[in-house]
C-alpha cells in the first residue's frame, strides 16, 4: 500500500528551481534512500512533505490524501515525523521533556502524561538514551543531539519517519550504532522512512531502494546495486563515469 506518493513537486525559490517535477512512491512499511550532491534539493523536499515549506506545483498524497500545503503541525499529527539536519533541540530542556514535548504535542494518542511519559521511557530505551534522560540537551555532543533529533521523531508517534543526515559527523562506531538504531525501529515500530545521507555504506545498507536527486531533479531510482552502477549517478555524484 502507498503511504508516501509524490506527484510532480516542484520548489522555485525566485529564480532557482530546488525541487524540479519530482516523482516518486514510498509503500508503507519501506525504507527508502535519497541521496544527491549538496544543494541537490533533498532537505527542500522534505520540508515539503512535512509543510515547512509549500511546493510551487505538484501534489503530495499520504495515505491518498493530498496534504501540499498543510502546516507543519498538522502533517505531523497525521503521522509524519522529522530529524532537522541542522538539529534543533530544545535546549534548556533534558532529554526526556525534549521528548515528552513531541509525544504531547506532536500528537493525538498522548493527552494523558502518564501514557507519554511510559511511550518516552520505551523510546529512551530503544535508541540508546536512557542514561541521559535528565541532562539537558545543550549539554550533548553533536553525536548526541542527532540521537535525540531521532528519538524526538519518532516520539511524535510518527507512521513515515524523515532522516535529514543523521549521521553526518559520526565517527565509523557511531555510525554502526545508529544504523541499527534505525533497523531496531523500523522493524519494532512498522515505521516507514526516508532517508538522507552522505554516508553511503549506510545509505546501501539501510535502503531497499534509492531515489538519486540533481539539480532538483530525479535522476534515477533503483535497488541499491542499480544505483551503485548507474553511470549517471557516477558522473554527478562521484564526478566520474563507471
Ligand atoms: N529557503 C530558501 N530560499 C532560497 N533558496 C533556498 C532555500 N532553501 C534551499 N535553497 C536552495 O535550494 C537548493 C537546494 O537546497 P537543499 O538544502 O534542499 O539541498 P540539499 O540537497 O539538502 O543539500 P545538502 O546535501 O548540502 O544538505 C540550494 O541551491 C539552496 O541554496
Ligand atoms: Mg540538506
Amino acid at each position: 500500500m502507498k503511504m508516501l506518493s509524490l506527484q510532480g513537486v516542484s520548489k522555485n525559490f525566485w529564480g532557482l528551481r530546488a525541487v524540479s517535477d519530482v516523482s516518486f512512491d514510498v509503500d508503507q512499511g519501506q525504507m527508502v534512500g535519497l541521496m544527491g550532491a549538496n544543494g541537490a534539493g533533498k532537505t527542500t523536499l522534505f520540508n515539503l512533505i512535512t509543510g515547512h515549506l509549500a511546493p510551487s506545483h505538484g501534489q503530495i498524497l499520504l495515505n491518498g490524501e493530498n496534504i501540499a500545503g498543510l502546516r507543519p503541525d498538522a502533517i505531523c499529527r497525521r503521522g509524519v515525523g522529522r530529524t532537522f539536519q541542522i538539529v534543533k533541540p530544545f535546549p534548556g530542556l533534558s532529554v526526556r521533556d525534549n521528548l515528552m514535548t513531541a509525544a504531547l504535542f506532536g500528537s493525538d494518542r498522548y493527552r494523558n502524561r502518564e501514557a507519554a511519559r511510559q511511550h518516552c521511557e520505551d523510546i529512551l530505551g530503544e535508541t540508546g538514551m536512557s542514561a541521559l534522560a535528565d541532562v539537558p540537551a545543550s549539554d550533548l555532543t553533536l553525536a548526541r543531539q542527532k540521537k535525540l533529533e531521532l528519538a524526538r521523531a519518532v516520539a511524535t508517534d510518527c507512521k513515515l519517519l524523515l532522516l535529514d543526515e543523521v549521521m553526518a559527523g559520526l565517527t565509523p562506531t557511531e555510525v554502526a550504532e545508529v544504523t541499527a538504531t534505525i533497523r531496531q525501529l523500523h522493524a519494532a515500530r512498522g515505521l516507514t522512512v526516508l532517508i538522507i545521507e552522505h554516508v553511503m555504506r549506510a545509505l546501501m545498507d539501510l535502503s531497499e531502494r534509492i531515489v538519486v536527486l540533481h539539480h532538483g531533479e530525479k535522476i534515477a531510482e533503483g535497488a541499491p546495486e542499480e544505483i551503485a552502477s548507474n553511470s549517471r549517478v557516477h558522473e554527478v555524484y562521484f564526478g566520474e563515469a563507471v
